[in-house]
């Protein structure tokens, strides 16, 4: 498949560790704001061009496009490439508000195929907690605890603004690696409760050429949420720019006959582990399921094996819009005092991915 990429800031290097050299993915145009960024990235790809957006979403000989843009520009970029023909996979989230979910399911679904990060979840350690559930192991779940707390992006990202403007905070950066590994271990979700608070109004730039300058914080930057899956399990979120460290797991699944603990669904391997009822300790579970040595891209390539045979991409679009809902029904919940939303798309969970060392 002949992929085109648009955005080739920070994350675009670790795509292209993935990407470079590949048989089955050509990287053919690269288009970025920055055009000396976007030269940077067609540089590591043999005869890729650097182009406008515009150019390349209209051009039929891109057959995938791969949107590394910032949140903002996801759904816009998105929906014109699935308009214009392309499958896209998209990083996360797939769009920030409920007119760029709108749009998308109307635009997804018919023709090209949407695939969206994260695709961390297509790893061993997702996929081995994922097996664990499927054996009936832990009996039925019917609870999980999601963790993610850090002091802020800022730390270490250059331009960390947009994490702290509309369509950042923690919850749409980092609520898609434990919201899309929720709903591949315990299904959809139907309704959602949240709260939220902002207890730093200010942050400080880190690293970087424009280290020590101060910039607001415009939303929200601790969100906590209670999601009741359509299969009755109750997960609870606490997503958080915030705090300092946490010693908890990053996810927990407790079922009828036991317990389990589930790696960073931000990395594609991990030591997935359970406790049955009745014993003493947790267990180290081997590795069972997934993609071995996963990077980002991962779920480029899923998609690119998928569609030859016929089959919908793993790191699935509905499942991205299905996450994306149920965050805004979060937000609309805390904006609310915690009012109970409905979240009304009910998306099949992705195919398991076997045992797979070569991809
Ligand atoms: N940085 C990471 O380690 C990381 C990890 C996982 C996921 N992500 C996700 O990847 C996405 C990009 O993050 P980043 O850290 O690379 O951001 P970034 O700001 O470093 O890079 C984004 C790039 O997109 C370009 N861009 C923005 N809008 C554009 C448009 N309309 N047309 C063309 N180019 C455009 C910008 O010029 C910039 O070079 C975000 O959704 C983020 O959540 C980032």
């Amino acid at each position: 498949m002949r992929v085109g990429v648009v955005g080739a800031g920070h994350v675009s290097a670790q795509y292209r560790e993935t990407l470079a050299g590949r048989a089955d993915l050509d990287v053919v145009m690269v288009a970025d704001r920055h055009a000396e960024r976007a030269g940077q990235l067609a540089g590591a790809f043999p005869g890729a061009q650097v182009c406008d957006t515009d150019d390349l979403l209209a051009d039929p000989a891109v057959d995938v496009v791969l949107n590394l843009t910032t949140p903002a520009f996801h759904a816009a970029i998105t929906r014109a490439a699935l308009a214009a023909g392309h499958h896209v996979y998209s990083e996360k989230p797939v769009a920030v508000d409920r007119s760029g979910l709108e749009s998308l399911a109307v635009t997804a679904g018919s023709g090209p195929f949407l695939a969206c990060a994260p695709d961390t979840v297509l790893g061993t350690g997702l996929q081995t907690a994922r097996r664990v559930v499927d054996s009936g192991r832990i009996g039925t779940p019917f609870a999980a605890h999601a963790v993610m707390v850090t002091p802020g992006h800022e730390r270490w990202h250059p331009d960390p603004e947009f994490h702290y403007r509309a369509g950042g905070g923690p919850l749409f950066d980092m609520g898609p690696y434990y919201l899309t590994a929720l709903v591949h271990l315990l299904g959809p979700v139907a309704t959602v409760t949240g709260r939220s608070s902002r207890p730093r109004p200010v942050r400080t730039i880190d690293r970087g050429p424009r280290a020590g300058c101060d910039f607001p914080t415009e939303i929200d930057t601790h969100e906590v949420a209670v999601l009741e899956h359509a299969g009755g399990a109750l997960s609870t979120v606490v997503m958080s720019f915030d705090a300092t460290a946490t010693t908890a797991d990053p996810i927990e699944i407790h079922g009828t006959a036991g317990s389990m603990t589930v790696p960073d669904p931000n990395h594609f391997e991990g030591a997935v582990s359970v406790r049955e009822r009745g014993r003493r300790t947790f267990e180290p579970v081997p590795v069972s399921a997934g993609y071995v040595g996963g990077g980002r891209g991962l779920g480029l390539v899923d998609l690119a094996s998928r569609l030859a045979d016929g089959a919908p991409p793993r790191a699935s679009g509905a499942v991205a819009l299905h996450v994306l809902e149920t965050m805004l029904a979060a937000r609309d919940s805390a904006r609310r005092g915690g009012a109970p939303v409905r979240v009304l798309s009910m998306p099949p969970v992705p195919d398991p991915v076997p045992l797979r060392d070569q991809w």
